[in-house]
């Protein structure tokens, strides 16, 4: 049995995902983490974790847990679980994750974003990597059964070549919702290589306390990322939270955070692609539970865990941080390499921080 600790008690943390039955689609329930972590073979929860006292008891309540309760997270990481989520907001995270890391803990599951720059990005890749730790990410979509059967379609060469990819999530937060789409970039283009970024985003007055030093969350009105095999993605203020990949023969669009595909190609005529065919999504499998279920097959074997790699990760955070320097560069197209490092976005909208 691989023993597990989570930090970090909050909604996605550890909130019941009775809350949500009904009103999404399949792949998505349970949500939190401790019901998945609960709910995955070969994984037993040893260790829980929050700041807040009685938010711990109240989930050990809840779940009928025999968990060691850890006001103190630090006692936790002493206790070097094999898997080790980390739930709490961003700006606390990353000293956490480092902590982790130093005490030499195999498997690590971290919310999104992953940090508040790219400078705290790279030292913890950086120590993920020399430390052979597996990294499990919050974007959850691509370890739901629908976003990989979009994928097989799209592989199968079916709809032709991929050339764009299309998020429609709102009119949104670069750090609380965006990390979600340009997983979906990554996880679609086929490729990590970004030939250059650039974004427009609605800011507010006196949001950039100095230089480096954003105190907000950018709230994002286009972006566009090009990938060096040449697919484009697009971020669009459209809501519906729908993911369309544009290929030469027709779209392959997964609809409403993954209720259902639909393809669209030439029938009637040739060049629009005005036939269509509906893919219902039956996938039961939860995607943090598979996110969970992959590294306990991997931890202690030869299996790879190939969910996402840290290299993913990483760039997801220079296109995000990306998107943003080139809103303060007015729009302009920037590549991976002059991206500002130091520059500090701290995600907060209110009191609380993405
Ligand atoms: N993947 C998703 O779909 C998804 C959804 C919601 C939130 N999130 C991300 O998850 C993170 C948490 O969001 P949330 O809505 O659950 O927040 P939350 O505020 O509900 O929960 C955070 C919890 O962390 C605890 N905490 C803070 N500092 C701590 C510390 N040092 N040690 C131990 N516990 C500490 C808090 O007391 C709180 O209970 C955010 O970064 C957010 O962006 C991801």
């Amino acid at each position: 049995m691989l023993k597990a600790g989570i930090i970090g008690l909050g909604r996605i943390g550890a909130e019941p995902s009775t809350r949500l039955a009904g009103q999404v689609p399949n792949g998505w329930l349970p949500i939190s983490h401790i019901e998945a972590l609960l709910a995955t073979e070969n994984i037993e929860l040893k260790h829980i974790s929050d700041v807040n006292l009685e938010r711990v008891k109240w989930v050990s309540d809840y779940y009928n847990l025999s968990a060691k309760e850890h006001p103190d997270p630090n006692t936790l990481l002493k206790e070097q679980p094999d898997i080790l989520t980390i739930a709490t907001r961003t700006p606390e995270r990353y000293d956490l994750i480092m902590q982790a890391l130093d005490n030499n803990i195999k498997a690590i599951v971290v919310e999104k974003p992953l940090a508040n720059s790219l400078k705290r990005t790279s030292e913890i890749i950086e120590k993920v990597v020399g430390n052979d730790c597996i990294l499990g990410y919050g974007a959850a979509r691509r370890a739901m059964g629908i976003y990989q059967q979009a994928k097989e379609i799209l592989n199968s060469g079916e709809m032709g070549e991929l050339k764009s990819i299309t998020a429609e999530f709102g009119y949104t937060k670069l750090l609380w919702t965006l990390p979600h789409a340009v997983d979906l970039f990554l996880f679609f283009a086929g490729s990590s290589e970004v030939e250059y970024i650039s974004g427009h985003c609605d800011l507010e007055e006196g949001q950039l306390i100095a230089p480096n030093n954003f105190d907000g969350d950018p709230l994002v009105e286009t972006a566009t990322i090009k990938f060096k095999n040449g697919v484009i993605g697009n971020i669009l203020p459209c809501g519906g939270w729908n993911i369309r990949l544009g290929c030469t023969k027709g779209f392959i669009t997964i609809h409403g955070d993954g209720d259902y595909i639909e393809l669209n190609y030439s029938g009637k005529y040739n060049a629009y692609f005005t036939s269509s065919k509906r893919i219902e999504n039956n996938f039961k499998e939860s995607g943090i539970c598979n996110i969970y279920s992959s590294i306990s097959k991997s931890l202690g074997s030869n299996v790879h865990f190939s969910l996402i790699t840290p290299a993913e990760i990483e760039m997801n955070q220079n296109i995000l941080f990306g998107i943003f320097q080139s809103s303060l560069e007015g729009g302009k197209r920037l590549s991976v390499s002059s991206l500002n490092a130091n520059l500090y976005i701290s995600g907060r909208t209110g009191n609380l921080y993405a």
